[in-house]
């Protein structure tokens, strides 16, 4: 998993971390992204205390490529993560995620799985400095990008946005890609009602996720104050329940120009072209009631296991 652990990301890596008779977590490597690298590594390992994993964590990017870092901190508040106090005991494993992902791939008999969910920064340096891993990359489950529209700016995701440059190595590196794109996410979280449950819960984790998603109800990104995108956790529910969705696979580009397009996925929405399976996977639609019911279950499922 690579990401800088927002809100959503919390709740993915929850998500995750329920299932891990499914998913098999080498490590988690870190991005700067809504917040600097040292607060999202902090963040990160105090998630990870929290819920008593012993999952590697290895510190990543400082800033994109090429252009200047900006953060996200009016969606996940000025601690990157809704403003929740999480202890910090663990440890970091490796201060280097590029040669931390190299490794943990390489070692691997199978291919290997990644679910970047933040700017792809590690990921274009991990290609370009290491090309050898990637044939061993089963598989790239991105949160980022929309086939239309943005939400930094009206044509570009934050993720893509964050760091054009690194994503158009990424998509144009050939390696399998699912794309949850804004198109997908937008419609992939919780209702304000299914928060509530959460903040009366007196399980830990399901608790906690109630009252960090509560922080989003103050975003104005959020639909009249009654839903709850959970970007993040769209890309891991992917790898469970790849039925839970439609999709198409078509061509995406980065524009990495300079005007007002910069960081937009241009994706080939014409309904008359067909691509074959050597193109992204575009997620399109959700089933949303089972993922909500899905969702849900795994965190009081997490409740019971951390007791
Ligand atoms: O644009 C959505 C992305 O940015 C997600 O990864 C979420 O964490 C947000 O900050």
């Amino acid at each position: 998993m690579d990401c800088y652990p927002g809100i959503d990301y919390f709740v993915a890596l929850c998500l995750a971390i329920a299932n891990l008779d499914k998913l098999n977590i080498l490590g988690i490597t870190t991005v700067a992204g809504n917040q600097t690298i040292e607060k999202v590594t902090d963040n990160t390992l105090g998630l990870l205390s929290f819920l008593d994993s012993d999952i590697k964590v290895a510190k990543g990017a400082k800033g994109p490529l090429i252009r200047e870092k900006r953060q996200a901190i009016n969606v996940h508040g000025e601690n990157g993560v809704g403003d929740y106090q999480f202890p910090k005991i663990k440890e970091l494993y490796s201060n280097n995620a590029v040669t931390f992902l190299r490794d943990a791939i390489l070692a691997q008999e199978d291919k290997v799985t990644i679910c970047p969910v933040g700017p792809l920064t590690n990921i274009a340096l991990l290609i370009k400095t290491f090309p050898e891993v990637v044939d061993k990359i089963e598989l790239l489950s991105i949160m980022g990008g929309a086939t239309v529209g943005g939400n930094t700016t009206p044509t570009a995701e934050f993720n893509v946005w964050a760091d054009p440059e690194a994503a158009r190595i990424v998509f144009d590196s050939k390696i399998p890609i699912v794309m949850s794109g804004l198109n997908v996410t937008h419609s992939t979280g919780l209702y304000r009602e299914d928060v509530n449950e959460l903040l009366k819960s007196t399980g830990k984790v399901s608790r906690m996720c109630g009252e960090i998603l509560n922080f989003y109800f103050r975003g104005d990104h959020v639909k009249a104050g009654t839903f709850t995108p959970i970007h993040d956790a769209c890309s891991i529910m992917y790898l469970l329940y790849p039925q839970l969705y439609s999709f198409k696979h078509m061509d995406v580009t980065v524009d990495c120009s300079e005007g007002l397009n910069r960081g937009n996925t241009v994706a080939d929405i014409r309904e008359w072209f067909n691509y074959d399976e050597t193109y992204p996977k575009v997620l399109l639609g959700v089933d949303l009631e089972k993922f909500r019911e899905i969702l849900l279950q795994n965190l009081y499922k997490l409740d019971d296991m951390s007791k």
